[in-house]
């Protein structure tokens, strides 16, 4: 029969390993960030926005992991780094959080919105259109002059995809195609 001496012996350090892990991990129970799960109940219940994905505890979407806790990924227009990343799944960090070439800052990052479709609410109001196009009086989209369609292209890119397909037909009646 084990006397009490050797009890304490061995149980104490385990104790103490049990809470310097249990501490240190800063997770109560379950599976902290990092580790492998297989569903969320696994992961630890003590860490906000966090749950069991791809078979490990991390993150949820909108969070970043700092060290054993998940924070608020960072908002359009605030400083951010590769390792404080955007909120916004359309922007970029670009020493602040920046919508990406093809999206307007509005309380997210919108779409920029093409020509004969209503301006966005923001100022300046000409920011929301895509490129070569403004925002006009009636308030909307409308093609810079020099470009047209859809995207606003140029007269000039117009002209070249118009020529290029007069040379093909004319090469195509020069091989006899339409005989
Ligand atoms: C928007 O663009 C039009 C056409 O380029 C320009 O005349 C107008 O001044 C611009 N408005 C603002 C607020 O930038």
């Amino acid at each position: 029969m084990a006397n009490l001496s050797t009890v304490v012996l061995i149980g104490l350090p385990l104790v103490s390993l049990y809470f310097q892990f249990a501490v240190s991990a800063g997770t109560g129970t379950g599976i902290p960030l990092g580790g492998n799960c297989k569903t969320n109940v696994s992961c630890s219940t003590n860490i906000s926005n966090s749950g069991c994905k791809d078979k490990i505890c991390q993150c949820t979407a909108m969070f970043y992991r700092q060290n054993n806790k998940c924070v608020d990924k960072i908002g359009l227009g605030l400083a951010c780094t590769t390792t404080k990343p955007c909120k916004d799944v359309n922007a970029d960090c670009k020493g602040n959080c920046t919508c990406k070439q093809s999206f307007y800052k509005d309380t997210i990052c919108k779409p920029r919105i093409q020509p004969n479709h209503k301006c966005g609410s923001i100022t300046p109001k000409n920011a929301s259109c895509i490129d070569h196009a403004y925002c006009n009086s009636t308030s909307f989209c409308v093609c810079d002059k020099g470009y047209k369609g859809a995207s606003c292209s140029s007269a000039m890119t117009m002209a070249a995809v118009e020529i290029s397909t007069i040379i093909l037909c004319l090469m195509m009646v020069y091989f006899e195609v339409f005989k």
